[in-house]
């Protein structure tokens, strides 16, 4: 039977999307509505960690659907205090708000430390964050993002972020004044093409941060969970911040994000935040099952060491074909092309059977599950060098 077209019009155009549908997920790889796969290094935006449809987070959405989905967040649920249980032992935080997406949990943040600053600081409420940086698409997490051109999209902007360079201590110190409450970043800045801040740039944050009594709040959206190697990435540099969030894969693929706070500074009081599906016990089961499994022996290691063949494998393309730098934190890695082939290299690629992403006009961004088989990282990685290969020849760049 002829299947009708499905009507993409009715979708408000928010993103260029190929003209397929997916249908299925499976591991690393997804499915269209023609039966064709696709090895998947996209994974939802990095959301889907132990790769699509994963049995810990079927199993556990499965049992808790048959439970209790949602009796909303003036209630205590079984699922929401189990996760923030694992959280808080797991991290150097007290306590947590559970909401549904990074954005929202980064809002959170911003209202935590503004909250603080009237309390502790003489009503002082100005985040210093920075250029390239991207905390989601609120009204307020898109005037902390430095994305290029997004200062001037649906003005004004919410006011109370001065930018600064990344890792240039000196800009963030130029950003400083009475009103200042707060340095709010990314331990590796996703969108702008993993940018890693360094070690010394974090520490030099915490400690200006405690000589001028400001919070330090990192945005481990996308690097937390394990994307990086470890739980979250600043313990890479051995700080600890004041203010964290989460999100992506958290949930294992479904909405589920979480702003923590030391408890010095978790000021909220009944009433200052909530949202209608904020620590609903659906999405917090899947969160469990995903923190449970990141946390069994011997995963992170091998999120390390998959990691670092990942990057060896980028870096023997790059000689090969005569790219750029390999940048890598975990599992989340960039390759720049030293050309602006980024957007064809991803058309080619998925006529291929690869799913990657260009974050930058000459920069791929690769997000593959953190349990990512030998096999499949050496069959993407062959993948991908072919399609680098036809889009270099196409341009006659070869
Ligand atoms: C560092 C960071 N913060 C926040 C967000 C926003 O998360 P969400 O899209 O779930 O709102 C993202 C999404 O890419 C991110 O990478």
């Amino acid at each position: 039977m002829e299947m009708s077209a499905p009507p993409v019009a009715a979708l408000m155009p928010v993103a260029v999307r190929p003209p397929f549908v997916l249908v299925r997920g499976e591991g690393a790889y997804v499915i269209d509505d023609a039966g064709r796969r696709y090895l998947d290094w996209v994974q939802g935006w990095a959301v889907n960690c132990l790769g699509h449809s994963p049995a810990p987070v079927v199993q556990a959405i499965a049992a808790q659907a048959a439970t209790l989905i949602n009796p909303s967040p003036a209630f205590y649920n079984a699922p929401a205090l189990e996760l923030a249980g694992l959280l808080t032992e797991n991290s150097g935080f007290d306590q947590v708000f559970f909401a549904s997406s990074g954005a929202e949990a980064n809002e959170g943040a911003i209202k935590l430390a503004r909250k603080w600053g009237q309390l502790h600081k003489d009503g002082a409420h100005e985040i210093v964050t920075f250029v390239d940086a991207f905390h989601g698409r609120t009204l307020a997490t898109m005037s902390a993002s430095g994305k290029p051109g997004w200062d001037v999209l649906f003005r004004p902007q919410v006011d109370g972020f001065p930018k600064a360079r990344l890792n240039d201590i000196d800009s963030v110190k130029a950003c400083l004044g009475p009103k200042t409450v707060a340095i709010m970043l990314e331990p590796v800045q996703g969108e702008a093409g993993v940018i890693p801040a360094t070690p010394e740039f974090l520490r030099a944050l915490r400690d200006l941060c405690d000589a001028q009594g400001l919070l330090l709040i990192v945005d481990e959206v996308q690097t937390g969970c394990g994307r990086t190697g470890t739980l979250f990435a600043h313990t890479q540099a051995g700080i600890a911040p004041d203010i964290m969030t989460l999100g992506k894969g958290l949930g294992g693929g479904v909405p589920l994000a979480a702003l923590l706070a030391k408890g010095a500074v978790s000021c909220f009081s009944p009433g200052d935040q909530g949202g209608t599906y904020c620590g609903n016990p659906l999405v917090c089961a899947a969160g469990s099952a995903v923190l449970k499994t990141l946390l069994g022996d011997g995963f992170l290691a091998q999120v390390r060491r998959a990691g670092e063949r990942f990057a060896a494998g980028l870096a023997a393309i790059s000689l090969a074909e005569g790219l750029g730098e390999v940048r890598q934190a975990g599992l989340l890695l960039a390759l720049e092309l030293g050309r602006a082939s980024a957007a064809e290299v991803v058309e080619l690629a998925r006529e291929d059977g690869l799913l990657i992403n260009a974050p930058r006009p000459h920069c791929l961004r690769l997000m593959p599950p953190l349990n990512s088989s030998d096999a499949e990282i050496d069959a993407g990685l062959a993948l991908l060098q072919a399609s680098i290969r036809r889009a270099h020849a196409a341009a006659g760049l070869a």
